[in-house]
């Protein structure tokens, strides 16, 4: 049988890396990268921050469950998802029965820094958002847990993250090509 190559979704709070180890991870796979954040940006004509503001969080959510079930190729990409994405309830699952799901976790502390400066997450602006992001994490924290694994980005060497992701991956690569005979 041919080895099969189903898509790698990585999640995880905003700041804590998909993108970048997303883009290593494909390259190192010979995957396509695909960020769902992107997609929907060039689906709709319009920013993260624009759908926010123009046609509110449950259109966005909304927009990212159409993604998922069937706005990308079914394999063969690694899918850097937006934070949000497999929290509302049954996307998680969705996102499991597509591919292979790496959740990366950072310390809130990791995150601050990371999504400091950044002006696209509308969820994240404002004032004090430490607090906010705490909340949200808090709030977030059981459906990411739920996920499998968890891979910490915080203070290691991005070459050891890529080659953890890649471990797993490979595993439940093998794991998957059982169940999806
Ligand atoms: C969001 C995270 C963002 C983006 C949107 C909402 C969230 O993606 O999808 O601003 O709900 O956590 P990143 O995780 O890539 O920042």
């Amino acid at each position: 049988m041919e080895a099969s190559r189903p898509n790698l979704y990585l999640v995880g709070f905003a700041g804590t890396g998909k993108s970048t180890v997303g883009r290593l991870v494909a390259r190192e796979l010979g995957y396509a990268l695909l960020d769902s954040d992107h997609e929907i940006e060039q689906a709709q004509g319009r920013t993260i921050t624009q759908i926010f503001a123009e046609a509110g969080e449950p259109a966005f959510r909304e927009m990212e469950r159409a993604f998922i079930d069937g706005g990308h190729p079914a394999e063969g990409c690694v899918v850097a998802c937006g934070g949000g994405l497999v929290i509302p309830p049954g996307m998680l699952e969705r996102v499991q029965a597509r591919g292979v799901v790496i959740c990366l976790h950072a310390s809130i502390e990791a995150v601050l820094e990371r999504t400091g400066r950044a002006t696209h997450r509308p969820l994240l602006q404002g004032d004090d958002r430490e607090q906010r992001l705490r909340t949200l994490y808090a709030a977030r924290e059981p459906v990411y847990r739920r996920t499998g694994t968890m891979i910490l980005t915080d203070a290691r060497p991005m070459r050891e993250i890529v080659a953890h992701v890649l471990r797993v991956y490979r595993e439940e690569q093998r794991e998957w090509a059982r169940r999806h005979r």
